[in-house]
């Protein structure tokens, strides 16, 4: 960097913010790349997604990771949305076009997917997938695997409602037909891989989303919950020899695909892997 510069900024908001670990994810990747940007995190309350974007403009910002509340306020403040933001309502990144305008995207959706692929080494084409939960991370998932070609994606939810909302997600996403439906716990027996896209078993929370004796050896389970990283429904599929992994790489790689979008250079994934589990026991 030119030493009459200073560097760009880029950030994480939401509320809370400060207990975010994007700007340990981010700044140990924009470390191992050598883009001298610095990633900081802005609490910026409910009802602030608008005037945030606004000095976003001003104040030139590099990019915006958003997380809750203001996913849904940020979609709409956007002033360019991607397809994906405009069926889900939701974005998680901005980004400055370079013309004053903002562009809003998912990357939770791709997350997901590539996060499956890593941890698992499973391809979405054809598998069935059922989704435990319809929240905006549901969502998320429903459409990511829809999109990538998944056969089917059953919705489970305690308020049936929001589990109907996400199954029409999934059609819309749908590459081959119409993937999505509603459906219960009597689906997940037939599930390849089954996914905890609930809150349940976050933080202190040691109760679980399914009963894990539904689960079978040779079904995969994830748990989008990630801290902590073993959740005791994590726990206790692995004790009945279901393959069961956390939700830290759909963290890595959406924070990956947003570090590519803001940056153009190709993410250290691995990096900010790590960063997010440092950060969790530093
Ligand atoms: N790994 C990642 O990168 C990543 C990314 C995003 C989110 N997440 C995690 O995903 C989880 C969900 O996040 P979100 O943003 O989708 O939250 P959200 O929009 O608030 O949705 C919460 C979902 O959980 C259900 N739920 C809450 N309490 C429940 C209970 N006691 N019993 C049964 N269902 C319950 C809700 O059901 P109702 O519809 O009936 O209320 C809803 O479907 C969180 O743990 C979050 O940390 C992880």
């Amino acid at each position: 960097m030119d030493g009459h510069q200073t560097p760009r900024v880029a950030a994480v908001i939401g509320d809370p913010a400060r207990h975010s670990r994007s700007p340990a994810i981010h700044n140990a990747a924009l470390a191992a790349t050598g883009i001298e940007w610095v990633f900081t995190a802005f609490e910026v309350p409910a009802g602030g997604g608008a005037a945030a974007l606004e000095a976003m403009r001003v104040l030139r910002l590099a990019g915006l990771s958003v997380t809750m509340p203001l996913k849904a306020e940020v979609a709409e403040a956007a002033d360019v949305r991607d397809d994906v933001v405009e069926v889900l309502g939701a974005a998680n990144c901005i980004l400055p076009l370079g013309d004053g305008r903002l562009r809003a995207a998912n990357t939770d959706t791709d997350g997901f997917v590539s996060g499956l692929q890593a941890d698992a080494g499973l391809e979405p084409e054809g598998l069935r997938v059922a989704l435990l939960g319809a929240g905006g991370a549901a969502r998320a998932v429903a459409w990511g695997m829809a999109a990538a070609g998944a056969a089917e994606v059953v919705l489970i939810n305690r308020t049936p409602s929001k589990a109907q909302a996400a199954a029409d997600i999934a059609n819309a996403a749908g590459e081959a037909g119409q993937p999505g439906r509603v459906g219960s716990m009597d689906d997940i027996a037939a599930a390849d891989v089954v996914v905890n896209a609930t809150s349940v078993g976050m933080g202190a929370d040691t109760s679980m989303p399914c009963d894990p004796t539904l689960l079978q050896p040779g079904q995969v389970a994830v748990d989008l919950v990630y801290e902590p990283l073993e959740t005791a429904w994590l726990a206790a599929l692995r004790q009945r020899g279901v393959e069961a992994h956390n939700g830290l790489s759909m963290l890595a790689y959406q924070a990956a695909a947003a570090f590519e979008l803001w940056t153009g250079v190709e993410a250290p994934v691995e990096v900010m892997r790590q960063a997010a589990v440092a950060d969790r026991t530093g």
